[in-house]
């Protein structure tokens, strides 16, 4: 909140998910804020854990779940969205090994995820500039992103940062560092809790 009263952070949220709304219809491959489970008013107010399940997102598809207040992104990438990541030109990226990045240590690599779960990707939807929330392209090839060069992934309509689809940022944009990733956990295959660290290694 600031002098003017108006919650600036919370503006950047909304408008953030009514861009990732609006672009669904571009990409057919957005959800809307999950609604299988939410915990209560006070939970969130404490910053409890949210438990969200993904049995229901496709493949290429991206999901939005609210914990402590963030939007958090939850993508479940393609085979071929994988390749592309592992097949990158690192030299586009900042940070390609995520030294500088705020992740957990047990997601690994360059699709930053967990061993066995690769193909699930966890964000905090908050760019590392300014806080605007990117917005997810996974058009490959899309003409206002790079045309061939795009393989995908994160756009921030504030001043104009890309990330890859693991929230790996670009070289010569504003944001300074990789898309954040929360702690969470499998509890089964379809089970996700954001906001508790893993059981592994
Ligand atoms: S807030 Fe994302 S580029 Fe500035």
């Amino acid at each position: 909140m600031t002098n003017d009263g108006v919650n600036h952070s919370r503006r950047r949220f909304l408008t953030g998910a009514t861009c990732v709304v609006g672009g669904a219809g571009v990409v057919g491959a957005a959800v809307p804020f999950v609604s299988s489970w939410q915990p209560s008013a006070k939970a969130k107010a404490a910053g409890a854990p949210v438990k969200v399940n993904i049995a229901k997102l496709e493949s290429g598809a991206r999901m939005v779940v609210e914990w402590r207040g963030k939007p958090v992104y939850i993508v479940r990438r393609s085979e071929e969205s994988l390749a592309a990541i592992a097949s990158m030109d690192t030299s586009i990226l900042k940070d390609a090994d995520s030294e500088a990045a705020s992740q957990p240590a047990y997601v690994h690599g360059s699709a930053r995820t967990q061993t066995g779960h690769e193909e699930i990707l966890v964000l905090v939807g908050l760019c590392t500039h300014l806080g605007c929330a990117p917005m997810y392209r996974p058009d490959v090839g899309a003409a206002d992103l790079g045309g061939d060069s795009w393989l995908g992934g994160f756009f921030c309509p504030c001043h104009g940062s890309k990330f890859d689809l693991s929230g790996r940022v670009f070289a010569g944009v504003p944001a300074p560092t990789n898309l954040e990733i929360p702690p969470y956990n499998f509890e089964s295959n379809d089970i996700i809790v954001i906001g508790i660290d893993a059981e592994i290694a």
